[in-house]
């Protein structure tokens, strides 16, 4: 099991004027990054979803919020486009507050999110230099994970207690909670972790991703026979919609696992669940940037860039695996360069504005009153897909 084959797709191969957009926004965007870093210089303090003014609200690791590693990720990204040892030293004080908070199990044992946590601050780290407070950190942060795993409906609990009635669920996101079980099994020789990520998998396949491709947000299941009980939301319109960012975590997060385990499979998943985000996209052919929710098509409704670009990311890092021959993935690729290309222009934050954001147009949770802002995460994965399509990235994920 190994991820690190990297075949050099480039989405911007043959393709001057789009490789020109990619480069110069992403310029821009790193001098974003550097005017951030005034901010949040490493002193254990974090950007998290409350944007207001073009400015992020500012937290400390001692409060949990799942977002928190895309800061760190960020950095970790910039140090590898520039070699610039400044961004270095930041993010490294980043991995000595994220190994003390896995050290100590600040709250490690009570979600599900360890991967956004521990994937772009420490894995990254340990992959880029070698660090191996970041290994420790990272594989601490991989046990506490894995030990989310219900044997009884074979998933991983996305919060609370396996004693908690209520809380015997998983959800969309953790699909891209699990590259850290996956790399842990490549990094440690020990298999439990990719088998219990397989098995989160092929659970999330059977329940959660509906007939249509669509899928629900939450499913629960039931805590005394782990047999399926329901799907339901909690980001999205409604239980029988699909939340467009959910579903997002879905594609990506079965891309990087074709990437470890090549099972015809997984690719075929990744088609029926791909094949819904893009033939469920705004009506207008020339739009596409999604909507929040997959109810919505058409009309001045708020919309999501992040989901758009994580699905970016999710076909760049398939394309590294599957023949170029292959129709399926030739017509994802097309709408992977007019989907960047038409967030770049439309949801980039040129960084001449002044704000901290770089990606704007992201819905976080409407129905829990977040409509679009901007968020760490959204910025995380607009600066790795630029990096993707210009250059052949080893993923952190
Ligand atoms: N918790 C992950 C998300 O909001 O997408």
């Amino acid at each position: 099991m190994k991820n690190n084959d990297r075949s050099g797709f480039l989405l911007t191969k043959g393709e001057p004027e789009l490789e020109k957009l990619v480069r110069e926004t992403l310029d821009d965007a790193l001098k974003t990054v550097k005017r951030n870093t005034k901010r949040f210089n490493g002193n254990n303090n974090y950007p998290v979803q409350v944007y207001k003014n073009g400015v992020y609200d500012e937290t400390d690791g001692a409060r949990d919020c799942w977002t928190q590693g895309f800061w760190p990720g960020q950095l970790w990204l910039a140090y590898e486009m520039t070699g610039d040892e400044y961004y270095r030293e930041i993010a490294e004080k980043y991995v000595g507050h994220m190994f003390d908070r896995a050290y100590n199990n600040y709250m490690l044992d009570f979600h599900h999110d360890i991967g956004f946590l521990y994937t772009p601050s420490c894995v990254s780290a340990y992959k880029l230099t070698g660090n191996e407070t970041a290994l420790r950190a990272a594989k601490i942060a991989a046990w506490s994970l894995s030990r989310r795993f219900r044997p009884k409906g074979e998933f991983i609990q996305s919060i609370g207690n396996e004693f908690d009635e209520n809380s015997y669920k998983f959800i969309a996101d953790t699909m891209l909670n699990l590259p850290l079980l996956f790399w842990a099994t490549e990094e440690t020789g020990e298999p439990m972790y990719a088998e219990r990520a397989l098995k989160h998998l092929n659970t999330t396949m059977k329940y959660m991703v509906r007939e249509d491709g669509s899928s629900f947000h939450h499913f629960r299941m039931d805590r005394a026979t782990g047999e399926p009980v329901k799907g339901f939301t909690w980001q999205g319109y409604s239980d029988d919609s699909c939340w467009t960012r959910g579903h997002s975590w879905i594609v990506y997060g079965l891309a990087i696992a074709y990437g470890y385990t090549k099972d015809p499979e997984i690719y075929k998943n990744f088609c029926r669940v791909t094949d819904f985000f893009l033939n469920n996209m705004p009506l207008d052919p020339e739009d596409l940037v999604p909507y929040w929710d997959f109810h919505f098509r058409e009309g001045d409704v708020e919309r999501d860039a992040s989901a758009g670009i994580i699905v970016c990311c999710g076909i760049m890092e398939m394309a590294q695996f599957v023949s170029p021959e292959d129709e399926k993935l030739k017509g994802y690729i097309e709408k992977a360069k007019k989907m960047l290309k038409n967030i770049i222009e439309r949801c980039h934050v040129r960084s001449e504005r002044g704000e901290e954001g770089i990606l704007e147009h992201i819905t976080d949770a409407l129905p829990q009153g977040v409509g679009e802002v901007c968020e760490p995460y959204g910025d995380y994965f607009f600066i790795e897909a630029l990096i993707r399509a210009i250059t052949p990235w080893k993923s952190y994920w």
